[in-house]
């Protein structure tokens, strides 16, 4: 017998350019992807003027009969909604989220999840205690290529991780935007580390901290280095260091710019026994690289695998599915990406924010 159908109702808070393609995704049908047992349908969307969000429907998700919003409010209280997607700049996702929770509303927040650990571990605790879903849109954990690499990485033939090499960068064009754009601007979590580091953290997440030798241990040192715009003082080039030491004797090197391109590989999984490259955009990649050596550690390339993968739409819907089938069957937390990750990765900011001594404006942090 069929699997019975579970329909996820969710209100969209704004209606900038993530906010357009998670709805676009929404709408694509689940069975194109094999997905069988649940789907999606746009209830509300609220932005902070009702024309706004009705002009959103109607460009984006026409045929939803969604109701608009001139507040992120009336889309909390609206009781045909399960499940808030909350795209706005960083530092507002603590208040979105809380109001929403606080409403009795399920949460999939953009990443970063927040501006600082301290404000996503109160989020956390009042998801808890309403007995509601959280889970950060860490996008790129749930797509098919990516838990391919997860397979092969994982399956024995390449040894242990030694050296992780990943970069996430950008060309914003700083000098010719607004200052206030959410990029440049301190109060909205402007610069590369919030906004880009989580992709190089995804890929430290999987390559490190997921591998079964590392039983889940959280990085033993991370250090950190800043180089801020003079436009506004938000850190247009940073890199990161994780070492995994516990169980691993592995270190991850991570790296994120608003001033120019990716390099190609953007990430690079080095083991003793070969190599996995994966080309860029490390957010959706579609092709990746296994090299095999003839002996550990000798560096000598005796077998080379390319997969290439492809999807239609924006690939968005992979976690989409993954926040229904949890909500159907009563989780609070994903398995994949778990409270944990998104926690680790808050903690890897606030402290290379600390030592790169990038200060987030006075009352951007509503929680220390
Ligand atoms: N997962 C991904 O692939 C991905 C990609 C890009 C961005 N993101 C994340 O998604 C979030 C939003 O990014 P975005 O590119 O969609 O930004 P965006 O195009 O600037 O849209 C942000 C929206 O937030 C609302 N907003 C409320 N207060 C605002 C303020 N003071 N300034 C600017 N906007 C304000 C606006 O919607 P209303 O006017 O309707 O209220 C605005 O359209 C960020 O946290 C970012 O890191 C994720």
């Amino acid at each position: 017998m069929a699997a019975e159908l579970y329909t996820l109702r969710w209100g969209i808070i704004a209606t900038g350019r993530i906010s357009q393609v998670f709805t676009l995704d929404l709408q694509s049908d689940p069975k194109t992807r094999d997905v069988h047992d649940v789907a999606h349908q746009i209830v509300a969307v609220g932005s902070r003027s009702v024309e706004s969000a009705q002009k959103f429907i109607d460009q984006h998700a026409p045929s939803t009969q969604a109701t608009a919003y001139g507040s992120y409010a009336g889309v909390y209280s609206d009781p045909n909604v399960d499940a808030i997607y909350i795209g706005t700049p960083h530092t507002m996702h603590y208040e979105n989220a809380r109001d929403a929770l606080n409403a009795g509303k399920h949460v999939l927040c953009e990443k970063a999840t927040t501006s600082n650990a301290p404000e996503l571990r109160a989020l956390l605790a009042l998801a808890k205690e309403k007995r509601l879903f959280f889970m950060e849109a860490m996008w790129t954990r749930f797509q098919p290529l990516v838990k391919e690499i997860k397979r092969v990485a994982e399956e024995g033939s390449l040894g242990v991780p030694v050296v992780l090499h990943a970069d996430l960068s950008g060309d914003f064009d700083i000098e010719n935007i607004p200052k206030t754009h959410r990029i440049l601007d301190p109060k909205l979590g402007g610069g590369a580390l919030l906004d880009l580091g989580p992709y190089p953290m995804v890929w430290a997440v999987l390559g490190l901290y997921e591998h079964p030798v590392n039983k889940n241990a959280r990085p033993t040192s991370i250090s950190g280095s800043i180089l801020k715009t003079p436009l506004t003082g938000v850190d247009s080039s940073t890199s990161f260091t994780l070492n995994f030491t516990e169980h691993l004797h592995a270190q991850a090197i991570l790296s994120c710019s608003i001033t120019l391109p990716s390099p190609s590989p953007a990430v690079t999984i080095r083991y003793r026994n070969g190599n996995i490259l994966v080309q860029p955009p490390i957010y959706k990649p579609t092709t990746f690289t296994v090299q095999y050596f003839d002996k550990p550690g000798s560096g000598k390339v005796v077998r080379e695998e390319t997969r290439t993968f492809s999807y239609s739409g924006g690939g968005w819907y992979y976690e989409a599915d993954e926040v229904a089938q949890c909500i159907r069957d009563g989780k609070l937390e994903s398995e994949t990406w778990g409270h944990d990750k998104s926690i680790l990765l808050m903690e890897v900011f606030d402290e290379v924010r600390k030592q790169g001594g990038y200060a987030l404006p006075e009352g951007v942090e509503k929680v220390h």
